[in-house]
């Protein structure tokens, strides 16, 4: 089955108490929603597998993906959900590769919307609604800023798209940008 976004929610806050993975969930699916959009796709769909992508961070850190895998089955939801889930651990923790365009976008907004909210944290706005793809760029290329965030990734990911960095970058910050409240994002704007 194909949850609802309520379901994934449920879901999400049963695993999860870190108010940094919620925040980095909620971000993760500012971006896919804004990307489903662009790309003609399924909002509905970006959206739950941009919250669930991380479900089983917090409890089972070293069982990443696999772990997810397990519970999602159980909880009967579709093969096609759960396989973009966890093919975002691609070579990390998960053996199966982006294929689809969702599998893609995620893979590719994972580590970015990371970079963004370091950037955002360090703005004395503290808020994603000032920031430009210039100063994105400026600490994209610092590779001691959040250094935790893996810049191949990104653009490897970019790479599977077939797209410009430079439009996923400011398509992110502006899927950012649009839930920016609800992300955590809007800061004192
Ligand atoms: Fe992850
Ligand atoms: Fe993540």
């Amino acid at each position: 089955m194909i949850p609802t976004r309520e379901e994934a929610m449920e879901l999400l806050l049963k695993y999860n108490e870190s108010e940094a993975l919620i925040k980095h969930a909620l971000q993760v699916e500012a971006a896919m929603i804004h990307f489903a959009k662009v790309f003609d796709e399924d909002v509905d769909k970006y959206s739950i597998v941009g919250l669930c992508h991380d479900l089983d961070y917090e409890k089972y850190p070293d069982e990443h993906c696999k772990k997810t895998r397990e519970i999602l089955e159980a909880e009967g939801w579709d093969e096609e959900i759960t396989r973009a889930i966890v093919s975002h651990g691609w070579g990390l923790c998960s053996d199966e590769k982006p294929e689809s365009k969702m599998e893609k976008t995620l893979y590719t907004i994972d580590e970015l919307t990371g970079i963004i909210n370091a950037c955002c944290l360090l703005r004395p706005s503290k808020s994603v609604l000032d920031l430009n793809l210039k100063s994105l760029n400026k600490k994209f290329k610092d590779k001691k800023f959040a250094a935790g965030c893996d810049r191949d990734i990104i653009l490897k990911g970019i790479n599977m798209l077939g797209l410009e960095k430079n439009f996923i970058f400011e398509e992110t910050i502006k899927g950012l940008q649009e839930r920016a409240e609800i992300c955590g994002l809007k800061g004192n704007l």
